[in-house]
């Protein structure tokens, strides 16, 4: 039974479907970041039973499309200063529809050749963009935790040539090394892997929020005399709390001493690393043996695309190539690039095309330049949060991420625990009127206010516009508080 309607019907819900996507984006100026709805008004327009029958595309798009826009957060908005999420692109939109279009399998270069090169120039495309070496191997994946996952698999297998087949039971334990400051996904990444989180060390950082290299290498060095195994560093290219950047010329001049992998997670800041004003904080970026990078942060591209960039292509075909009679993966072969013998999918969308779109229309100065503009206007946030009298810095903004709290200038001191409370209220009154968005974190104990800018939309009438916004927040808060004192 064939599902396709007539074509003038399809056209015509293309259209409607196009004419929702363009009054969402003319309506951006208007419209809250966050949703103020219950999550009962949620979930009741998709609380019905299994159709039977279905309904007509044109009601569904009528009738569910708009509230599923109403009841988004939406990161595309210039007013959105949470996470780390960009606000996407206007080509990746078109470039989603043509994937769906074709709806090819880019696991096999016979069933999608034209893909497999696209995803090759991809990964050759994105080592170029940070400066990682060339003749890097890579893959397209879902996202930086995804990149990490494969990266550290990598690194596990050309480590500890057996573990493949014979697994960790009864071998020394292997050891990994990172900050504290490192990404859950790196933990996540450990136990999938099976190496057991207690044997990724977690190195005390500096007031810079940088990994400490020495204690570091202390850390190795003790494990060696513990009679276990360690493999792996793994450097940080902007953390998640505060951007930081770890000293990587230094993590991969111990790597080297002591024969181990050196991984870079440089999901968030490592499509920063040739930009004007930031390049010097990669220095060491390409001496990694694999790097994690997230083109749906600060490439704007729509999620989800993450990219695993690993040294050489051998190391990752080591990792995912399997024989099956019936698939004969030709993953070695330069002309019939088969993708499933670098990947964990046997079933891989055409991801690459989006990222490849993205580079082909914007190029990588254009980018590049977006990414010069966040970080211009990211350090002039933190000009003024220094300036001010109500506000105050709690990190360095190494990238574009500003670490701050309120702090009411009312003449009375206020202690650290109404202080971390006054904040944590904020964050939560910020994101319930909905005119802007940040998110918190918590930084040596004491709760911050954390806004961070991968958005090619936003301008410094957002970024002043947060903290105006913030400030008159903060003194309404402080207002209602002293009146219940
Ligand atoms: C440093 C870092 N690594 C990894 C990740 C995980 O990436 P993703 O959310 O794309 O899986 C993030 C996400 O913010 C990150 O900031």
């Amino acid at each position: 039974m064939n599902l396709d309607f007539e074509p003038e019907r399809f056209r015509r819900l293309l259209s409607q479907a196009s004419e929702q996507v363009l009054s969402l984006y003319a309506s951006l100026p208007r419209r809250r970041v966050t949703h103020a709805s219950s999550p009962r008004a949620v979930a009741e327009p998709f609380a019905g039973s299994l159709p039977e029958t279905g309904m007509e595309p044109e009601t569904v798009l009528r009738d569910f499309i708009p509230a599923i826009f109403e009841h988004s957060t939406l990161n595309i908005s210039p007013r959105f200063f949470a996470y780390i999420m960009s606000g996407g692109s206007q080509v990746g939109i078109l470039a989603d529809l043509l994937c769906a279009g074709l709806n090819v399998n880019s696991a096999k270069w016979h069933l999608a050749s034209a893909a497999a090169e696209v995803e090759r120039t991809t990964v050759r495309w994105l080592g170029e963009f940070i400066g990682y070496r060339s003749g890097a191997g890579g893959a397209l994946v879902s996202g930086g935790s995804e990149a990490n996952l494969y990266c550290l698999r990598v690194a596990r297998d050309v480590q500890a040539p057996g573990v493949r087949e014979h697994g960790l039971a009864g071998g020394r334990a292997l050891t990994l090394y990172a900050s504290t400051e490192t990404h859950s996904c790196v933990t996540k990444s450990v136990e999938m892997l099976g190496l057991g989180s207690k044997h990724l060390r977690r190195v005390p950082v500096g007031a810079d929020f940088r990994v400490d290299v020495a204690r570091l290498e202390q850390e190795v060095r003790r494990d060696v005399e513990a009679g276990l195994t360690p493999f792996c560093i793994i450097g940080n290219a902007g953390t998640v709390n505060s951007g930081a950047v770890d000293d990587l010329v230094a993590l991969a001049d111990v790597a080297e001493r002591h024969g181990l992998w050196f991984h870079v997670d440089g999901a968030y800041g490592a499509a920063a690393a040739r930009v004007d004003g930031a390049r010097e904080l990669f220095r060491g970026l390409e001496r990694a043996d694999s790097v994690a990078l997230d083109p749906h942060k600060w490439m704007q591209v729509p999620f989800e695309a993450g990219c695993a960039l690993v040294r050489d292509w051998d190391s990752l075909r080591h990792a995912f190539t399997y024989s099956a009679a019936y698939l004969r993966a030709r993953s070695d072969n330069e002309e019939r690039w088969d993708w499933m013998g670098h990947t964990f999918q046997l079933s891989r969308a055409f991801r690459a095309l989006k990222v490849w779109m993205q580079l082909q229309v914007y190029g990588s100065r254009k980018l590049q330049a977006v990414i010069a503009d966040n970080l211009q206007l990211m350090r002039q946030l933190g000009d003024e949060v220094d300036a001010a009298r109500d506000f105050e810095r709690l990190a360095p903004v190494t990238l574009s991420i500003l670490c701050f709290r309120y702090v009411p200038a009312t003449g009375r001191t206020w202690d650290e625990a109404s202080l971390d409370r006054l904040n944590a209220r904020l964050l939560e009154e910020c994101e319930r009127r909905g005119q802007f968005f940040i998110t918190g974190t918590s930084l040596g104990g004491r709760t911050v206010l954390r806004a961070c800018l991968v958005n090619h939309r936003t301008t410094q009438a957002e970024t002043r516009g947060l903290l105006a916004h913030l400030r008159a927040l903060g003194e309404e808060l402080v207002a209602s508080w002293e009146r219940v004192a």
